[in-house]
């Protein structure tokens, strides 16, 4: 596989606390490739050799704003199995409705755009039925929970300007952790 080639943006640009615009189809046959980039790099940095070939940090999720587009398009890649991928392409999402139940990821959420070790947790739906449509400008409709739900919390975040480590607070990095589920 030869990888893409992606500059993914450091928190401290200041294009990644921006609100990304809500995009207009059809698609730009850029606007395609860049999508189809993004799954390529995110799939090649789930597979143990392309990962070490390229020296890359694992990743699910990627947002536009992530490569410098701001425009609300993310990718989601996930492994359902060994080295089987599921690809969500998610454009103008809207989130419909989501459970009471809260999780969070015991070991801390990653984001490959912020490159140090942040201590602490961030509350997210377990589940999210989410509105968006595909590369073809097709409206769907998709209900998500767990890991991927948080997943795409994180994307969704980013489309507006909100990162991960915006919502931990560094005073009480782990509060309300007892009325959570860890996953
Ligand atoms: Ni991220």
């Amino acid at each position: 596989m030869k990888l893409p080639k992606i500059v993914i943006l450091d928190e401290k640009d200041k294009r990644l606390h921006e609100r990304s615009k809500e995009v207009t189809f059809p698609l730009s046959n850029e606007d395609k490739k860049m999508i189809q980039d993004m799954i390529l790099y995110l799939t090649m940095s789930q597979i143990e050799s392309e990962r070490e070939k390229y020296d890359l940090r694992a990743g699910m999720g990627l947002s536009a704003c992530q490569i410098g587009v701001m425009k609300r398009i993310f990718v989601i890649v996930e492994e359902v199995e060994e080295e089987k991928f599921k690809n969500y392409i998610v454009i103008n999402p809207k989130i419909l409705s989501y459970s009471e139940e809260e999780i969070f990821v015991g070991e801390g959420e990653g984001c490959l755009s912020v490159n140090r070790e942040v201590l602490g947790i961030v509350p997210r739906k377990a589940r999210i039925t989410v509105e968006a449509y595909d590369m073809d400008g097709k409206k769907y409709q998709i209900r998500v929970r767990e890991d991927i739900s948080i997943a795409f919390q994180h994307e969704i975040d980013h489309l507006n300007g909100i990162l991960f480590v915006d919502k931990i607070d560094p005073k009480n990095p782990f509060k309300n952790q007892e009325k959570m589920r860890e996953i």
